[in-house]
């Protein structure tokens, strides 16, 4: 069995989520399914579904971060490609042997406790590859984070465009009694 399991995500960094959104939800026709707040990565993210893979619209949060710069200098476009991994750190492994520069030696812990890894792209032909072994929390923690932001866009009143902001709204009310374990009320 392959040690890729699939392309988990597409990463495109875009300077306005509702302007990408007429393209990929509007013209295109994929459904936005998260919108969350990432502040490890001080940005926002737009989750679109395409099959067993998502496109992911990436828009920063500050004018600092390693993404923020990446969209300033070159614009807006792909900016990684992430594989889903069995073991990351027999991946890692192996792209050491065949001297591949990476980003991450070690895996580092992304949210919902998932490992994960970037690949330097001067080994990769010039595309920045991600890599993920996933948690079984992760759905769990995506929809709390994607709750926490709708809190905040409603409170503060910015952060997100109108139209995500409507996406947020319903978010809200979304019964999550199905999803999560635990019994809130
Ligand atoms: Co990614």
């Amino acid at each position: 069995m392959s040690p890729i399991k699939r392309i988990n995500h597409v990463a495109i960094v875009v300077d306005d989520i509702e302007k990408a959104l007429h393209f990929w939800r509007d013209a295109l026709g994929l459904e936005v399914t998260h919108v969350e707040d990432v502040p490890d990565q001080k940005s926002v993210v737009a989750f679109l579904p395409t099959g067993s893979s998502e496109v992911e619209l990436v828009k920063p949060t500050t004018k600092k971060s390693g993404i923020a710069r990446y969209l300033h200098k070159r614009g807006p476009g792909i900016h990684h490609i992430c594989l889903e991994v069995d073991d990351i750190q027999a991946c890692l492994t192996k792209l050491r042997e065949h001297g591949v520069r990476l980003v991450n030696p070690e895996p580092i812990i992304g949210t919902g406790g998932k490992r994960i890894a970037f690949v330097h792209p001067e080994s990769t032909h010039g595309v920045l590859v991600e890599l993920y072994e996933l948690t079984p929390q992760e759905p769990q923690i995506r929809l709390a984070r994607a709750r926490a932001l709708a809190d905040r866009a409603l409170t503060q009143g910015q952060l997100v465009a109108a139209g995500v902001l409507s996406f947020l709204r319903g978010l809200r009310d979304f019964r999550d009694a199905e999803v999560f374990d635990d019994d809130e009320e």
